[in-house]
């Protein structure tokens, strides 16, 4: 169902790699709630993946660009304008990756210079974007910036590795930025911190299967899916939030509020028995 949320407005998305992806879903849930944008992802990810599928099913321009390299993200930014007719409303980052991580190497065993890429790809990548975007004025009063960030940048979660660090940059970043382009005009900046996900980049991490597994039990609403993650971004995109910035805002089912929770609890028990009434109903305490 459409709202008509983001009619008329014009956006950024970076990182839609397949119909998994996170971004794959904002993209088109911002073409039905009435944007025109446009795509953007590496050379080899726009080969590799199905990117020009979704601009074809949308009838957008993909522009590539490596996120590390500030010139691509210029010509993001301009060529956007360019084709959309305007200032941008809108952007969307949802791009990780973490060289550390594809190779297997632990947390005390890093390779700096894949540390300094993880960093630089899901984070300075972020700060890259924001300055390529703000020295040609490229976004409109009001226009709303998300990246996609996850709870390991506050809470140490096994196997999250050197992304872990990646977010707790890129959730200052969303900080530091959002108080100046903010102040200068009127542009708010935050971050999604968003339920595990089975996607590409979700499927890296270690023991994937078990953590989305446990996230889910530990949530009182569940595990957010990539779906509910594009409608909160949609929110975060239109009109109806337009003094909120500089927050890191959970998307998680009530995950990062809970310390324990019985369903989590009762794959350590050999079942929910003790917790019944004589009728069988499970007592919540
Ligand atoms: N999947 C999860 O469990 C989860 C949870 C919380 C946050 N996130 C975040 O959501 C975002 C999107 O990830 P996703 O889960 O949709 O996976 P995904 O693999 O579909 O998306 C990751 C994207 O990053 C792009 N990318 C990698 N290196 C790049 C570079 N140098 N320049 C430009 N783009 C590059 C990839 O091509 C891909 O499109 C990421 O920031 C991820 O960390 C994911």
């Amino acid at each position: 169902m459409s709202y008509g949320l983001l009619k008329g407005k014009r956006g950024i998305i970076f990182g839609a790699l397949n119909d998994q992806s996170i971004a794959w879903k904002v993209a088109v849930k911002a073409a039905e709630e009435g944007a025109s944008i446009t795509l953007s992802n590496t050379a080899i990810a726009i080969r590799m993946g199905q990117t020009n599928e979704l601009a074809q099913q949308l009838g957008c321009e993909v522009i590539p660009a490596d996120a590390t390299n500030y010139e691509d993200l210029y010509e993001v930014f301009r060529r956007s304008q360019e084709v959309l007719g305007g200032k941008i409303d809108f952007v969307l980052h949802s791009i990780g990756m973490s060289p550390n991580v594809r190779k297997g190497r632990t947390y005390d065993a890093l390779d700096y210079n894949m540390y300094n890429k993880t960093l630089d790809i899901s984070a300075l990548s972020f700060h890259k974007m924001l300055q390529a975007a703000k020295s040609q004025d490229a976004i409109a009063e009001y226009g709303s910036i998300i990246a996609l960030s996850y709870m390991a940048a506050q809470r140490t979660m096994f196997g999250y590795n050197d992304m872990a660090d990646a977010k707790a940059l890129l959730e200052s970043i969303a900080r530091s930025f959002g108080y100046i382009y903010g102040r200068e005009r009127n542009v708010r900046i935050n971050t999604i911190s968003q339920s595990p996900t089975m996607t590409t980049a979700g499927s890296g991490i270690k023991g994937m299967d078990r953590l989305f597994d446990f996230a889910n039990r530990m949530s009182p609403l569940g595990n957010a899916s990539a779906e509910e993650c594009a409608d909160y971004c949609i929110v975060m995109f239109s009109d109806l939030t337009r003094k909120v910035t500089m927050q890191n805002l959970f998307h998680d089912g009530g995950f990062s509020s809970m310390g324990m929770s019985l369903r989590a609890m009762s794959t350590y028990e050999k079942g929910l028995e003790e917790y019944m009434n004589e009728d069988g109903n499970i007592i919540y305490g």
